[in-house]
């Protein structure tokens, strides 16, 4: 099977966004990673009414990839898209994800939506300058 393009890739984050638990914030986002491997995950946001224990749609797909090919999988493309009562909506990943899916993927190539509600690419690394790291003693 080949590798799905951008559009395949947006379609497959957008099931996902259908599926999120977002009954607090009203913001549905969704997640597609596709992996080294050729392996494509989806994740949601999933919130909770002790509002810090949601999760977001790119680390709960990131998770269950990690979960189907192992410590090794490597992310080679992730997009992200949100939608609140029912309209699309521009989203970047936060903060936290961004250092995620660095971990996973340095030179994994990022989609979203901007301003406009155009997608857009950036590479995971530029997402996140000055990212935090530490050498092991
Ligand atoms: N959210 C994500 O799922 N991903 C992001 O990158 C930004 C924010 C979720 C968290 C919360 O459930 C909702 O969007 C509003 O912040």
């Amino acid at each position: 099977m080949s590798a799905p393009d951008d559009a395949a890739l947006i379609a497959a984050a957008e099931q996902a966004m259908a599926r999120a638990y977002a009954k607090y914030s009203g913001f549905q986002v969704g997640a597609a990673v596709l992996t080294e491997r050729g392996g494509l995950f989806l994740g949601c946001n999933v919130e909770n009414i002790c509002y810090p224990l949601g999760i977001c749609a790119e680390r709960s797909a990131i998770a269950a990839a990690v979960a189907a090919e192992g410590a090794g999988m490597r992310l080679a493309r992730l997009a992200v898209v949100a939608q609140m009562q029912g309209a699309p909506q521009p989203c970047t990943p936060c903060g936290a994800c961004r250092q995620v899916i660095l971990e996973f993927g340095p030179d994994a190539e990022v989609l979203y939506r901007g301003g406009d509600l155009r997608v857009e690419h950036i590479v995971a690394r530029e997402l996140i300058p000055h990212a935090f790291t530490f050498r092991s003693p």
